[in-house]
């Protein structure tokens, strides 16, 4: 697995991105400020999608705001060392003043303690992991500083043994799960933005303590759709060059939808796939409706 086994300090090592020892320990020793939001989720699960809603909800609604620059220069992404015009995760926060809207794919144990020091807000978004494989794979294949993820089948075997970036799902919607009663973690489903979106981003206000009125909401539904994003170069990551992400390979927004994995899964896979299931879910009252 080489280079993408990422190093935390004194914990062995997971599955991960592709981090040295001095980037992770600088990561790690991230100083966060008590009005930082923090977006985390499993990659492809909706983090996107929510940064463009918590964006909105912050800027009360501006659109013209939220076009200021591309998601990845609003959002600081922590862990991330990217490839140029990308800049570094630690560096965009620095030259930012908080409060900030920071984005993180860190499974629990690995997010900077002083996030939780400072008792952050923190939403997770969490996606049923057979759509988040199939949308993974896809970005896998368009994202050039990823691994090739081989063919379907192959790429299914590796994700359910968990050695893909940023490790495995199970852990990490478990992890995430497990903490959120213990400190200021609103738990959001994917289903739950695609069946009712206002629901959910009056959900996000409430946690945000934001109070707007129905026509900002209003705004906020249409601007953060999918075909809204898909066609807004400030969310979509077009702005990528492509040898970094090539969009004619797969687009970044590609469907949204829940369900997509029902065309790619075999009946063993699926199978196979709900075996496993049964057997790491057990003993957490976590559900995911549209998983089985
Ligand atoms: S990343 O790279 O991990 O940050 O990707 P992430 O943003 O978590 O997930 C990308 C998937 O989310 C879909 N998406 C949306 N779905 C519905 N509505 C909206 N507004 C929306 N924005 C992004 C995006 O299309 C990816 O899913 P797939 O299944 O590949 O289409």
């Amino acid at each position: 697995f080489g280079s993408y086994v990422m190093q935390r300090p004194a914990m062995g090592h997971i599955s991960g991105v592709p981090l040295d020892q001095n980037t992770w320990a600088s990561i790690w020793s991230f100083q966060a400020h008590p009005e930082d939001i923090v977006v985390a989720a499993y990659p492809k699960a909706g983090t996107t999608w929510m940064q463009e809603i918590v964006d909105m909800v912050c800027e009360d609604g501006d659109v013209e705001k939220c076009r200021r620059a591309p998601t990845y220069d609003r959002h600081p992404f922590l862990e991330v060392v990217a490839p140029k015009p990308v800049p570094s995760g630690l560096q965009l926060a620095e030259q930012m003043e908080p409060p900030r809207i920071l984005k993180t794919h860190l499974p629990i144990q690995l997010l900077p303690p002083s996030l939780w020091e400072r008792n952050c807000k923190v939403i997770y978004v969490a996606r049923n992991a057979k759509d988040c494989m199939v949308s993974y794979f896809h970005f896998q294949r368009m994202n050039k500083g990823l691994p090739d993820p081989g063919t379907w089948d192959e790429y299914f075997l590796t994700f359910l043994s968990g050695e893909v970036p940023w490790g495995n799902w199970f852990d990490h919607v478990i992890g995430w799960w497990e903490i959120k009663d213990k400190y200021q973690v609103l738990y959001i489903f994917y289903e739950d933005m695609i069946e009712d979106p206002k629901l959910e981003i009056r959900k996000v206000m409430s946690f945000l303590g934001k109070d707007l009125s129905d026509d900002v909401v209003e705004k906020i539904h249409q601007h953060t759709s999918f075909q809204a994003m898909k066609e807004n170069p400030m969310a979509n990551y077009s702005t990528i060059p492509s040898f970094v992400m090539d969009h004619s390979i797969s687009p970044f927004m590609r469907k949204g939808i829940v369900g997509d994995w029902k065309n790619y899964f075999s009946t063993a896979q699926s199978d196979l796939f709900d075996e496993e299931y049964e057997r790491k879910m057990k003993g957490t009252d976590l559900v995911f409706r549209s998983q089985l």
